[in-house]
């Protein structure tokens, strides 16, 4: 198995650690814009093999990437707490879809993970760049808002995150749609616990749509919830879990790629599923296609002025 990390920034570097401790690969490569630092980053990770499984791992050029299974790309520019992801878009597309081009002419046969933001777009982006099927062409998107959502749940009710089912699905941004209606622990009704209210639920969801504003704030980027997101994807992608996670892919039956529980295995995202939704729930996920469309209008005038310019 070999995994290529395109960004070493914060999150692609931690990723790459992540996946070394799991021994989610027999060979790792990093790039980045900035050479010296994937150097730093390989080097770095590469010194702690006396405690994880063995990998190769070293840092190169986009050449280096030939033939990988998986490809991380977080390549790009992060946001300010205060700014929507979506700004991003014009700053990061091109580079995106460059990135992709290259990624997929040395490794024809990969499987694209995507972290850059905005997420759900360049998710999109790359699967139209990439030529992929949709199946190989995955976003992290709201397995980390499910993740949030999982923890916080867990935290205020005191019950163990990993029993927890509750999705946030839609967009992986400030439309993004936390479901309430279903929520379980264990198959036991979430409103079954003590202590649950409506009150702490709607604190909760509160809490999980402005996660990622807040820790920027506090700490300059999200970092670790991220790259545990991500490295479960790894794990569900390399050990042919065929786990549910809600990750993003393109969905025809919308026309933009967002986030829904889908079956994840070693080839890529094996079908996706619609949950129950309550006619609330239902009115925001029509929502988040609607922003995403939206975006979606924007990005192809980006590129096209991108392309014009050159
Ligand atoms: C997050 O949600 C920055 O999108 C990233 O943490």
């Amino acid at each position: 198995m070999k995994i290529s990390f395109i960004g070493c920034g914060k999150v692609g570097s931690t990723v790459a650690f992540a996946a070394g401790l799991r021994g989610l690969a027999r060979e790792m490569v990093m790039v980045d814009f900035n050479a010296e630092k994937a150097r730093g980053e390989a080097w770095d990770i590469l010194q702690g093999r006396a405690f994880m499984p063995q990998v190769d791992i070293r840092s190169g050029n986009m050449e280096d990437t030939a033939g990988s299974d998986i490809a991380v790309i977080s390549a790009g520019i992060p946001r300010k707490a205060d700014e929507p992801r979506v700004l991003l878009l014009s700053r990061n597309a091109a580079l995106i879809a460059d990135i992709v081009r290259q990624t997929v002419g040395y490794s024809p046969n990969c499987i694209l993970l995507m972290i850059t933001n905005p997420l759900d777009i360049m998710t999109q982006l790359a699967y139209q760049a990439s030529g992929l099927p949709v199946s190989r062409v995955i976003g992290m998107g709201t397995v980390l808002d499910t993740s949030r959502y999982r923890s916080c749940i867990a935290a205020e009710f005191g019950c163990d995150a990993r029993d927890i089912d509750a999705y946030v699905i839609g967009e992986h941004g400030e439309t993004m749609v936390p479901l309430r209606s279903n929520i379980t622990v264990k198959g036991i009704p979430l409103e079954r616990l003590a202590g649950v209210t409506t009150a702490k639920l709607d604190k909760i969801v509160d809490d999980v749509v402005t996660a990622s504003g807040t820790v920027i704030a506090l700490k300059g980027g999200t970092v670790f919830a991220p790259a545990a997101a991500a490295c479960a994807i790894l794990e569900a992608i390399v050990h042919d879990n065929r786990q549910v996670l809600p990750v993003c892919t393109y969905q025809e039956r919308y026309g933009v790629s967002l986030s829904l529980p889908t079956l994840v295995g070693r080839e890529g995202a094996l079908g996706s599923f619609s949950p129950a939704l309550s006619a609330a729930e239902e009115e925001m996920l029509q929502k988040s296609v609607r922003n995403i469309r939206a975006y979606a209008e924007q990005l192809s005038e980006y590129l096209q002025d991108s392309a014009a310019a050159k």
